[in-house]
């Protein structure tokens, strides 16, 4: 997965993290690392911050060189041209006194012109965005933006987590397959490069890590793959493992550690956010769908028990409701069957906050990623699986979405990174 015991260059300077898409989630992170940093809130599900190494009673923070939140600058793009503070009050997911209270910080950040195109988000039109002859062009053009944004920051070096809208779904192109053809494709305007992987292209290409925190493709292809190992760069993704997925990557391992059968999971959301609005277009919603369904194919196989898991119907839907805004519902109800055949169902209704939820994952996902560059490790970072719905895992590798599992992976390449011994509690517990 990772190689292991190299030395981790220490943190110096500042980090930039960069953000494409200045919405709720950006806005509610940004928000969020300035309150804390002026103690006026707590990192709440922030393994990075409030995290041990398991077995060892120490701080993740302590036992690692993570870049300290005072260290973090930030720079971002949208669409639209409003600063961070006026973004997030449209976001509407924090209150107004929460707001003010980091206002002034939030008013210094202003967006970049995006690399944007209606084609792949079709349900949005801002104004705020670059213009040029070809894709090759807009990735330079980013390029230069992360080259400024290092020089206006003073920041040593930077990490990218796309937190812009779902793009529509696109099925792998041949332009995808390899390094060469997908810089043909970029000059040649192919239609299969989503701007989304220009700027994960442009982000590898400045030696820049980088995440997708939506369920689009983009970095997952190979071309990006091979790119990011050839520049010895880490990425990471997809789509942020927030609300119901969350739940749902803990409930399945338990009924099926119970052997207890799954006869239907149907996952109904309803949310009112720009995010809602985005996903009720098709293309988007079956880019979203594809990673909240797949979750269950691997966590109850129905090769293995086709008994139990062979007649499973899955059904997730999305619904936009403006009333709700930021604060998602969901509701999963499953069918399982116990000893005998009997039937039994359980109901799980969640009230969630879905930016509330996806923050510190930003921020987690920013600052190890980092940590990784500085180890020198590069490519696909399956151990950062635990945060995202759809693991980005090396090609061949196995994808793993049992959360606890996942935590195992996680806290094993932290081991790893701190150069701790592997052998410990953790080392008998639950690998499938
Ligand atoms: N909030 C969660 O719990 C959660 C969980 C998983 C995934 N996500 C994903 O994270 C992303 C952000 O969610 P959000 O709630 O902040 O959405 P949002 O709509 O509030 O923000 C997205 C922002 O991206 C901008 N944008 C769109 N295309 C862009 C481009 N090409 N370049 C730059 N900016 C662009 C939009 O103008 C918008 O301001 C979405 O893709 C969402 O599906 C969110």
């Amino acid at each position: 997965m990772v190689p292991g015991g190299e030395h981790v260059l220490p943190h110096v300077g500042r980090l930039l993290i960069l953000l494409p898409g200045l919405g709720a989630v950006t806005t509610t992170f940004l928000a969020g690392v300035e309150a804390i940093r002026r103690k006026l809130a707590y990192p709440f599900g922030s393994l990075s911050q409030l995290g041990e190494i398991e077995g060892e009673g120490r701080a993740i923070a302590e036992a690692l060189p993570l870049a300290p939140l005072e260290d973090l600058v930030f720079a971002a793009w949208d669409i639209f041209p409003e600063d961070a503070y006026e973004a997030a009050r449209q976001a509407g997911v924090l209150t107004e006194a929460d707001l003010a209270a980091v206002a002034d910080f939030l008013r210094t950040i202003h967006p970049m012109p995006a690399v944007f195109d209606p084609q792949y988000v079709r349900r949005l039109h801002g104004p705020h965005v670059k213009h040029a002859p070809t894709k090759r062009h807009l990735a330079e053009a980013l390029c230069r933006d992360i080259e400024q944004a290092l020089a206006t920051t003073g920041a040593t070096r930077a990490v990218m987590v796309w937190c812009a809208s779902t793009e529509v779904h696109v099925d792998p192109a041949p332009c995808h397959s390899s390094l060469k053809a997908f810089e043909a494709a970029l000059e040649a305007n192919d239609p299969a490069i989503t701007p989304s992987q220009i700027y994960a292209y442009a982000a590898l290409r400045m030696g820049v890590p980088y995440a997708n925190g939506a369920p689009n493709l983009s970095a997952d292809i190979p071309a990006l793959e091979e790119l990011a190992d050839m520049v010895g760069v880490p990425v990471a993704g997809k789509d942020f493992k927030t609300g119901q997925t969350f739940l749902k990557t803990v409930i399945a391992p338990a009924l099926r550690r119970r052997l207890l059968g799954v006869q239907g999971w149907f996952s109904v959301n309803i949310l009112g956010n720009r995010d809602g609005w985005v996903l009720e277009d098709e293309g988007s919603f079956r880019a979203k769908e594809a990673t909240k369904r797949g979750v269950l194919e691997d966590l109850l196989p129905a090769d293995r028990y086709p008994r139990l898991y062979g007649d499973l119907y899955h059904k997730v839907r999305i619904h936009y409701y403006p009333p709700r805004g930021d604060a998602k519902e969901s509701w999963d109800t499953i069918d399982i069957v116990g000893w005998m055949g009997y039937p039994m169902h359980i109901k799980v209704n969640f009230q969630c906050r879905d930016s509330i939820l996806a923050a510190p994952i930003v921020l987690d996902v920013a600052l190890f990623l980092d940590l990784a560059h500085r180890a020198g490790w590069s490519g696909v970072q399956s151990w950062l699986g635990f945060y995202f719905k759809s693991p980005h895992v090396r090609r061949g590798e196995p994808v793993e979405h049992d959360l606890f599992v996942q935590y195992e992976q996680l806290q094993r390449a932290l081991r790893l990174l701190a150069h701790l011994p592997l052998a410990s509690p953790l080392e008998g517990y639950s690998e499938r």
